[in-house]
């Protein structure tokens, strides 16, 4: 069976879209990967749209639209023939959100490292801890070192949560990519941004398999 990994932050903007796009496809250079849109805003939809009529997509994966009750059964599906269920969220706490963080593995949590950020993350972490679901944070347009970021990781780290230890910085080829409807591993294979989230994924990796 495959591991269910919901991209969910409630805060607009913190990267949810493109974390899920990035690592759909990163993951996939070594498993069958399937992501799902579950936001009404339809961003990974339209990236996966603009994907089809891309020579540069290389990796296989399987992109769906779905919405409400259909989601739980539909994720069961997938799981069974793909290693990796990702799904993006939408900004709110709807029932959605909910159905979405109760079939998942993991509930991975986009955050800026300013302390804002995981103020707003704490609508998410209450819904995770009420469906017990395990989360991890990680850090997205991260500074490589800041007095905010090491508050914030001591702060994360008093409350007994998980930050995965690799970040994402604030990059270009990350949000070109997108536009591309393509990964930064497809779009610049051998970038600093395609290095970044092939680091991400071992962390996620060793996250949900251990
Ligand atoms: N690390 C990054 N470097 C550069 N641009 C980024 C980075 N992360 C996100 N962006 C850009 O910031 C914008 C917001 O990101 P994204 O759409 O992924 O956020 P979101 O959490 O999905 O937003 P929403 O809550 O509206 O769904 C996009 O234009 C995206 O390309
Ligand atoms: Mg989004």
């Amino acid at each position: 069976m495959g591991k269910v990994i919901a991209v969910a932050q409630q805060k607009g903007g913190a990267g949810k879209t493109m974390l899920a796009s990035q690592l759909a496809v990163a993951l996939a250079e070594g498993a069958r990967v399937a992501a799902l849109d579950i936001d009404p805003q339809g961003s990974l939809t339209i990236w996966g749209k603009l994907r089809a009529h891309s020579p540069k997509a290389a990796q296989a994966l399987t992109l769906a639209t779905i919405s409400g009750w259909r989601l739980a059964s539909e994720v069961e599906k997938l799981k069974a023939s793909h290693d990796y269920v990702l799904i993006d969220t939408p900004p709110v706490i709807d029932s959605d959100a909910r159905r979405a963080i109760r079939g998942a593995d993991l509930v991975l949590i986009p955050l800026n490292p300013a302390p804002p950020d995981l103020w707003a993350a704490e609508g998410t972490l209450k819904l995770a801890a009420e469906e017990k679901r395990r989360t991890a944070l990680i850090f997205n347009r991260a500074p490589a070192a800041s007095r905010l970021r090491k508050r914030l990781e001591a702060e994360i780290a008093a409350r007994g949560l998980i930050l995965l230890d690799t970040a994402l910085a604030n990059r270009a080829g990350y949000a070109n990519a997108f536009a591309d409807g393509l990964g930064v591993t497809e779009a610049g294979p051998s970038t600093q941004a395609a290095d970044e989230i092939r680091a991400v994924v071992a962390a996620l990796k060793a996250e949900i398999h251990s």
